[in-house]
């Protein structure tokens, strides 16, 4: 199990690299690709998989949620009208690679893997992988999930720790809210996934908690097009704006309510 730590460094120094890599207009792809996944017409089309609550979940047939803001006040900095599209979490860089949408936003941890494939702005929130277990459960740490049965969404980085422990059965599902209801269920002994959900998923299920232990820590950033350098550096811009005013901090504390 000590091998998730050391995917994690790994991850990591990986995602610093290109980080630099970027920084120094090393990455090589300068020229604009020709049909850019733009902007035009002034509607900036987000994708997202909104069974991550307070990221984004449904809420009386519309989404909601930290995400959704943030792209609001981000279409609202840049003059464009935010259109919307839920989709499975892992079509989500397709969706962006294939021009189909400008942006993902959806608690979407930036790692080495998904860089290959699109830009990530700079972050936004930080994310970290917890486990749920049903309150009775005898698992107390990422040691006791060797062989156990454990539930994950689809694409997911939970899913990618998850594969990494021994002799684990992992169960995969397009929805969060299938993952959690397996666990609450019984079918499965135990859920990895980031730590703002696992609190939304276990405040509205009884029977279920979560375990201290936090064994990852992760960036949240919005995926683009690699082509599409215009509108990476229009977004960024537009998100340090949120950041200076405090309007970023005031969606999430919209959403999130800290009592440390
Ligand atoms: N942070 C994790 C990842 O990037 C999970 C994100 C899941 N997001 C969602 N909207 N379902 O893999």
């Amino acid at each position: 199990m000590k091998n998730i730590k050391k995917i994690l460094a790994v991850i990591m120094a990986g995602v610093l690299a290109s980080a630099i890599l970027a920084a120094c207009g090393g990455s090589g792809s300068a020229a604009p690709a020709t049909e850019a996944a733009g902007a035009a017409g002034g509607v900036l089309k987000m994708v997202t998989e909104a069974t991550f609550p307070p990221y984004e979940s449904y809420e009386g047939g519309e989404i909601v949620g930290i995400d959704v803001d943030i792209a609001k006040a981000i279409a609202e900095e840049l003059g464009m009208t935010l259109e919307i599209e839920d989709m499975a979490f892992d079509s989500l860089i397709a969706a962006v690679q294939s021009g189909k949408a400008d942006i993902a936003a959806a608690g979407m941890t930036v790692t080495e893997d998904r860089l290959k494939n699109v830009n990530f702005t700079e972050p936004y929130a930080t994310g970290i992988q917890v486990i749920i277990v049903r309150e009775d459960s005898d698992i107390k740490s990422l040691d006791d999930l060797a062989g156990k049965k454990i539930a994950v969404q689809t694409g997911t980085t939970g899913e990618i720790y998850a594969e990494d422990i021994e002799g684990a059965e992992i169960q995969s599902f397009t929805k969060a809210t299938d993952a959690v209801l397996e666990v609450l269920n019984g079918k499965a002994d135990a859920m990895m996934i980031d730590n703002e959900p696992a609190k939304a998923y276990v405040a509205a299920n009884e029977g279920l908690k979560i375990l201290e232990e936090e064994f990852a820590v992760e960036d949240y950033a919005i995926a683009i097009a690699k082509e599409n350098t215009e509108l990476l550096e229009r977004i960024n811009n537009a998100l340090k704006n949120l950041k200076e005013s405090g309007k970023l901090d005031e969606i999430v504390a919209k959403y999130i309510t800290t009592e440390e």
